[in-house]
């Protein structure tokens, strides 16, 4: 089984407060930043530009994890400087040519990963394993924190990590991300997930940070 691993979601954190946020996340050797990229067309809402990201990226050592929901990603990667170590997440549903872009966020030295929104089937990335060293299933609709789990994509995750194992992909890992709440986290967990984006619903809310991420690796590993 693989590492559990968190990923807390940027776009959730407190402006005012980011430094001593990451400085905790380093203490806690916590292994990635997810970073929601959002352009108000491929989903309502817009969040966390070029800037935040190289600043980001020059406060920490810490990897980013970078989940681009916007249109045509092919013709955006160069924007975002990914570096080895990083992953990369595009939405199967954002480009006409994933198979490109997936091999183009590789040469630029950063993980592949390929994400999928709620409604979309498991088919649809079957040609692409081969592709990718994760797949970001989506377990809410993707563009706003604080929204509740779709309930079909718990055994989709479970689905997913069957077709992963049986096709020899067993070290291709699965990231959810929407409402990963400490309940929620457990049944991602049993249904094959092993990286976990932490929004409002496990670590940007109220209480100690440190507890939270105590917590989650007490119940989920
Ligand atoms: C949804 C975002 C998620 C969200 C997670 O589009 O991509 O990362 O912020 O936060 P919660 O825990 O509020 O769902
Ligand atoms: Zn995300």
């Amino acid at each position: 089984m693989l590492t559990a691993k968190l990923s807390p979601s940027m776009m959730c954190a407190d402006i005012f407060c980011l430094a001593d946020t990451i400085r905790t996340f380093e203490r806690m050797d916590i292994p990635y930043l997810h970073m929601d990229v959002m352009d108000g067309s491929f989903v309502p809402n817009l969040m966390l530009g070029t800037d935040t990201i190289r600043q980001i990226r020059r406060s920490t050592a810490i990897p980013l994890d970078i989940h681009l929901m916007i249109e045509e990603p092919g013709e955006k990667l160069e924007w975002f400087a990914p570096r080895e170590g990083e992953y990369v997440s595009v939405h199967v549903e954002s480009t006409r040519h994933l198979q490109r872009v997936l091999a183009k966020i590789r040469s630029l030295g950063a993980r592949p990963m390929v994400a999928l929104n709620p409604a979309t089937p498991l088919v649809m990335i079957e040609e692409v394993l081969p592709d990718v060293d994760a797949v970001l299933v989506m377990t809410v609709n993707p563009g706003y924190a604080g929204q509740s789990m779709v309930p079909g994509t718990l055994e989709k995750i479970r689905r997913l990590r069957a077709l992963l194992d049986g096709r020899g992909f067993e070290g291709v890992e699965i990231e959810v991300d929407g409402n990963v709440t400490p309940e929620n986290a457990i049944r991602m967990r049993a249904a094959g997930a092993n990286i976990f984006v932490a929004g409002t619903s496990l670590l940007f809310r109220p209480g100690d940070m440190e507890d939270h991420i105590k917590l989650f690796r007490r119940q989920v590993g």
